[in-house]
């Protein structure tokens, strides 16, 4: 009978034929390291934003009245109810460390590069999207940091010339940050953005799969015809799926089916995951201060300034930026040109070679520049900002956009080292 229903169900909707084409039988290339498990990590945390929040959202009111209050009720008296919260809070600051990995993989093995750049661009709107919701989130708990942290990001776009006010107060909602911003922030938390990062998650997944994976090597996997030529498996998607329904000539060389050998290989990067994720849920939740801030354990209060206002951890490279720089307006450019420049990487770059094992020692020094620069911001946007601070952030801020400005330059006429014909 269940052999049947099963049939039934395939005939009508061939749900097992996709899941062998895109999860079992989808050909990885065999040379995956580490570096390749955060695409799953990102999954398993947005799982788990999705339903901590749901189970969250049972018990919070979003109203400035009662916000600060019921997530106190929460972690008093719900029954788990400090677990959720701490799983949730937590979780943002894994999605943020997950996805910077993430994207730092994709620029080493040069993943953005053709034909890949829809992919990466797909990646870049789910980074957008992920600081907007983070951004909402933090408001909620109403607290001092959550009410001022916002004060600060949404008065940047009150430096818009011509449209500026207008744009702060649709944006709020009121004159001021209110219940009305709270409630609407709410709305968009809990259903809109995270609508939209589902549906972007999976387009980022089908415009993978359309190409297939790139890897440490940067080296196209191979279709062999008749044992004798290779060809790069991109352009004609066949798949192992198609060669064991179908059979044929051609079959792919240099990879392997996503099951088992990918998902065993994550399940050692989700307990490793665990581990560090739950040292931090039960014995640190507050991350040092980073993960949830402590003028935020006082409700808001729209009468005190704290003594310092930071951001979460992961906004504050871009942060830095915007603080770097004495015009209002030029400072907040320049904070959304570093994030727009790295949507633009895959026509900045502009080396035939991917992989920055096979690249110059120039890109090698540049990756480690954008690093340096990229965590010394990050660091800088966390401290009060001193004239020294400042001094060194507007360096560091200048090194991170001529990462791109060099990537541009060099790579027209990069000197590369060989490239293997196959992986090893
Ligand atoms: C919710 C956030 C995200 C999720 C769930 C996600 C998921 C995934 C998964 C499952 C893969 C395949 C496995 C892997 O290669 O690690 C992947 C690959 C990839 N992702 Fe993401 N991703 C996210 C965000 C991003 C962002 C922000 C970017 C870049 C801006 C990005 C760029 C890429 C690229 C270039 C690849 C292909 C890498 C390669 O084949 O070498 N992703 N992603």
């Amino acid at each position: 009978m269940f052999k049947n229903l099963m049939s039934w169900i395939e005939y009508r909707m061939p749900f097992m034929e996709k899941m062998n084409l895109h999860v079992m039988q989808y050909p990885a290339p065999k040379n995956f390291n580490f570096w390749y498990f955060f695409g799953s990590l990102a999954m398993l945390v947005l799982v788990n934003q999705i339903l901590t929040g749901v189970w969250l959202t049972m018990n919070f009111e979003p109203s400035a009245e009662r916000a600060f209050a019921s997530v106190e009720y929460i972690m008093r008296e719900v029954d788990y109810g400090w677990l959720l919260r701490y799983m949730h809070s937590t979780g943002a600051s894994a999605f943020f460390i997950v996805v910077y990995l993430h994207m730092f993989r994709g620029m080493m093995y040069g993943s953005y590069q053709k034909p890949r750049e829809l992919l990466w661009l797909f990646g870049w709107f789910i980074f957008l999207v992920l600081m907007a919701e983070a951004f909402m989130g933090y408001l909620l708990p109403w607290g001092q940091m959550s009410f001022w942290g916002a004060q600060v990001i949404i008065s940047i776009f009150g430096v818009v010339p011509y449209i500026g006010d207008d744009l702060t107060l649709w944006i709020r909602g009121d004159y001021v940050i209110s219940g009305a911003t709270l409630n609407r922030f709410f709305a968009l938390h809990v259903i809109a953005l995270p609508l939209v990062l589902v549906i972007l998650v999976f387009l980022h997944i089908i415009a993978l799969h359309e190409v297939g994976s790139n890897n440490p090597d940067g080296v196209e996997v191979k279709r062999e015809n008749d044992g004798t030529k290779y060809e790069d498996n991109v352009a004609d998607k066949f798949t192992f799926h198609e060669y064991f329904t179908k059979g044929g000539k051609k079959f792919i060389v240099d990879a392997i089916p996503f099951h088992p050998y990918y998902t065993v290989k994550d399940i050692v990067g989700v307990v490793g995951f665990l581990i560090l994720f739950c040292a931090v849920v039960f014995f640190a939740p507050e991350g040092g201060g980073y993960f949830l801030e402590a003028p935020n354990f006082e409700p808001a209060n729209p009468m005190k300034t704290p003594e310092h206002i930071a951001p979460v951890w992961y906004f504050t490279p871009f942060y830095a930026i915007l603080r770097a720089i004495p015009d209002q307006l030029i400072g907040a450019i320049a904070m959304f040109a570093a994030i727009i420049l790295l949507a633009l990487l895959p026509w900045l770059d502009r080396c035939k070679v991917r992989s920055v094992r096979y690249r110059s020692v120039w890109h090698k020094l540049n990756l480690v520049n954008f690093v340096i620069s990229f965590v010394v911001l990050g660091v800088l946007g966390a401290l009060p900002a001193t004239p020294e601070y400042t001094l060194i952030a507007r360096i560091a801020m200048t090194t991170y956009f001529l990462y791109f400005v060099f990537l541009y330059v060099y790579s027209k006429n990069e000197k590369t080292k060989p490239l293997p014909v196959r992986l090893s």
